[in-house]
C-alpha cells in the first residue's frame, strides 16, 4: 500500500502526512510530494519518501505516481491551476492510481466563488477520468482569520461578508479528515462537505473582543470598497479581488456547510473559533 500526498511541502499536505503517521501508516508507505522538497527533509529523516514534482510537468507526475495506490491531491495555489490539475489527473489515470482524494471547496457544485470554478472543473475531470475518487469540499481555514488577530486588535475587522455564515475549521481538522479518508474512513464516489461550527464576521469580532478584552468591531463594506482597502493595505489588485470575492461568496452562503461530515470523518467535534483564537492569541 502506498499513499502519495501532493502539497506535502505546504501547510495542509504536511499536516496530512503527520496525521497519517499518527494513525499508524508506516512511513515507508507514504510519499511526500512537493516542489521545494527541502521543506520535507525532516519527513525524509523519519523514513517518508520525498519526491519532487511540478504540476506543469506531467512527466514528473507520472514518475512520482508510479506504484502509488492512493493519491492525496491537495489543490494547488497558482493562477494556472486548472491546467496543472488536469496534468495531475492525467498522470494519476496513466499510472493506475486506485483512488484520488481531492481537496475541493465547500459547495463546489453550486458555489458562486471565483475560486470555485477551478475546483468544479477539476472535480469534473476526476469523474471523467474514471479513477475512483473522494472529494473533500473544505470550507475556509480558521487560520485565515486567526492569523490576523494582531491586525484585528489594532485596526478592527473590515470585510464584505455581510452576515453570511462561515463554517471554517482548522487545517489540522481538515488534515485529519483527509487522513481518515485515505485509511478507509470515506466512501469512494462521495463528496464530503467539510466545515466546523459556523460564525459570522460580527461573531468573529465578538470572539476577538471577548478574548482580547478590547472592543473590536466589524465594518462591512461594499465589495468594490473592500477591494480598495485591501489594495491600499498592499495586497496586489488580483489578490484583493479574489479575497473580496471570497467575502461576497460568504455573504451568499457559499462557505456555509450543512451537516456534520467533518465531525463524522474525524470522530470528534472540530476545533471551534473560540478554541483556535485562544490558541493563536
Ligand atoms: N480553505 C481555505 O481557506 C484555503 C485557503 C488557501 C488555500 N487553499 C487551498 O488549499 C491548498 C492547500 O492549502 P495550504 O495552506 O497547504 O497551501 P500552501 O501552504 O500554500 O501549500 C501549497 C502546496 O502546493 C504546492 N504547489 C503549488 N504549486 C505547485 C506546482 N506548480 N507544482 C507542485 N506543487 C505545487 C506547494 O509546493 P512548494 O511549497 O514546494 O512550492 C505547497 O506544497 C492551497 O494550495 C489552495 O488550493 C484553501
Amino acid at each position: 500500500m502506498s499513499i502519495a500526498v501532493t502539497g506535502a511541502t505546504g501547510h495542509l499536505g504536511r499536516l496530512i502526512v503527520e496525521s497519517l503517521l499518527r494513525r499508524g501508516v508506516p512511513p515507508d508507505q507514504i510519499v511526500a510530494l512537493g516542489r521545494n522538497v527541502a521543506k520535507a527533509d525532516d519527513l525524509r529523516d523519519r523514513g517518508v519518501a520525498v519526491v519532487q514534482i511540478q504540476y506543469d510537468d506531467v512527466d514528473s507526475l507520472r514518475l512520482a505516481f508510479a506504484g502509488v495506490d492512493e493519491l492525496m491531491f491537495v489543490s494547488g495555489n497558482e493562477a494556472r491551476k486548472r491546467e496543472q490539475h488536469r496534468n495531475v489527473v492525467t498522470a494519476a489515470k496513466d499510472t493506475g492510481v486506485g483512488l484520488i482524494v481531492y481537496t475541493s471547496i465547500a459547495n463546489a457544485d453550486r458555489s458562486t466563488l471565483m475560486l470555485a470554478a477551478d475546483h468544479r472543473a477539476t472535480e469534473q475531470e476526476i469523474v471523467a477520468s474514471g479513477v475512483p475518487f473522494v472529494f473533500l469540499r473544505n470550507s475556509w481555514y480558521l487560520e485565515n482569520y486567526t492569523s490576523q488577530l494582531p491586525t484585528y486588535q489594532e485596526r478592527g475587522i473590515v470585510g464584505a461578508a455581510g452576515d453570511g455564515e462561515i463554517s471554517a475549521a482548522t487545517r489540522a481538522d481538515f488534515a485529519d479528515a483527509a487522513a481518515a479518508a485515505l485509511t478507509g474512513g470515506a466512501q469512494a464516489g462521495q463528496a464530503y462537505e467539510l466545515g466546523g461550527a459556523a460564525f459570522t464576521m460580527a461573531g468573529l469580532a465578538d470572539e476577538v473582543s471577548r478574548q482580547s478584552g478590547k472592543q473590536i468591531t466589524y465594518t462591512d463594506l461594499p465589495v468594490d470598497k473592500y477591494v480598495g482597502v485591501l489594495v491600499d493595505g498592499g495586497t496586489p489588485q488580483a489578490g484583493a479581488e479574489i479575497v473580496a470575492d471570497g467575502d461576497r461568496g460568504v455573504a451568499s452562503g457559499d462557505l456555509h456547510v450543512e451537516g456534520n461530515d467533518l465531525e463524522r470523518l474525524i470522530g470528534r467535534q472540530p476545533t471551534t473559533l473560540a478554541e483556535a483564537s485562544r490558541d493563536a492569541m
